[in-house]
C-alpha cells in the first residue's frame, strides 16, 4: 500500500525497469502491454524522468492492453496520453511501438488488425519460448504474450476493456477484439481490448490502482470474496507472478493498519 500515488508511481517505475532488465537478459527483449487511463500516467512520466537511459529501448516491444476507438490524437486516446507522458520523451524507435490501428477504421476493424499485429510482433512463442522458458513446457499453461502487463482496475471492476458480463470475458482464442461503448465508465466510445487469453499469457502482471472510488472493488477482490468473481479484474490468470499496486485510498480497510511505502 502506497501513501500516495506519487509513492505508487515511483514504485511501479522501478519494477517495470527491474523487469525490463530481466526480460531483455533471459530472452533478448522486453514485451510490454501499457495500461491506459489515468493512473499509469505518473509510472509513464516518471520512466522518461528517471529511467529514460536505465530501458534498452531498442530492445522494447511496445503493445497496448485496450484503446478507445477514438483517432491517436483524440484526448480520450491511450495511444496519445503514453505518447504524451513516455514515448514522446524516451528514444524508443517508432517500430518498437505498437498502438492499436483506430485510425479511419471501426473498432471491429481495428481489433482485427491488431490481432495481427499482436501474433507479428509476438510471435509464435511455443518453439522458442518453451525451450527457454521453463515455465511454458506445461500444456496447460497459457501460451506466452508479454514480459509485462500493466493493467488498472474500475470501480466496476473492469480492467483493460473487458467490462463484467461482457461477451468479450468468454474469448479464449483471439488476443484482440472490439467491445460495445461500455456504460458504466466513460469515455463511453466502443473499445479494442486484449482478452483473457492473451493477459493470461504475460510472464507478470502489475496492477495499478489508485483512487477511493475502486477500495470497494479491491476488497473484494483481495479478500477473494465470492462476489468478486463476476469482476473481470479478477479474472485475470497470468502465467506470472501478479503484483497489486495500490493507493492508501484504495486499499481495502483490513490493510490500512499497514505501514505505507
Ligand atoms: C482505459 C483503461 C482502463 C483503466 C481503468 C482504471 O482504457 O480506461 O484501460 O481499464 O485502467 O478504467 O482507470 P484509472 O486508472 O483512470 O482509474
Amino acid at each position: 500500500m502506497f501513501a500516495d500515488l506519487e509513492a505508487l508511481s515511483r514504485d511501479a517505475a522501478r519494477e517495470i525497469v527491474a523487469l525490463a532488465r530481466a526480460s531483455v537478459a533471459a530472452r533478448g527483449r522486453f514485451v510490454i502491454a501499457l495500461a491506459g487511463g489515468n493512473t499509469p500516467r505518473r509510472t509513464y512520466e516518471l520512466l522518461a524522468e528517471r529511467y529514460r537511459d536505465a530501458i534498452d529501448w531498442p530492445r522494447a516491444a511496445i503493445v497496448f492492453g485496450d484503446e478507445r476507438a477514438v483517432p491517436p490524437n483524440d484526448e480520450r486516446s491511450n495511444y496519445r496520453m503514453v505518447r504524451e507522458a513516455l514515448l514522446s520523451r524516451v528514444r524508443v524507435p517508432d517500430e518498437c511501438v505498437h498502438p492499436v490501428p483506430t485510425h479511419g477504421a471501426s473498432a471491429e476493424q481495428a481489433a482485427e488488425r491488431y490481432e495481427e499485429t499482436l501474433r507479428h510482433v509476438l510471435g509464435d512463442q511455443s518453439g522458442e519460448a518453451r525451450g527457454r522458458d521453463a515455465a511454458a513446457t506445461s500444456p496447460d499453461q497459457p501460451m506466452p504474450t508479454v514480459d509485462l502487463a500493466l493493467l488498472g482496475v474500475g470501480p466496476d471492476g473492469h480492467t483493460a476493456s473487458l467490462f463484467p458480463g461482457s461477451p468479450a470475458l468468454d474469448e479464449r482464442t483471439r488476443w484482440a477484439i472490439a467491445v460495445d461503448a461500455p456504460t458504466t465508465v466513460q469515455p463511453a466510445v466502443p473499445r479494442v481490448t486484449t482478452t483473457l487469453a492473451f493477459l493470461d499469457g504475460a510472464r507478470a502482471a502489475i496492477f495499478l490502482v489508485a483512487g477511493a472510488d475502486k477500495r470497494r472493488v479491491v476488497s473484494e477482490i483481495l479478500e477473494a470474496r465470492e462476489s468478486a468473481r463476476r469482476y473481470p479484474a479478477a479474472m485475470v490468470a497470468p502465467r506470472g507472478r501478479v503484483l497489486w499496486m495500490i493507493e492508501q485510498s484504495a486499499a481495502p480497510a483490513s490493510t490500512l493498519n499497514a505501514e505505507p511505502s
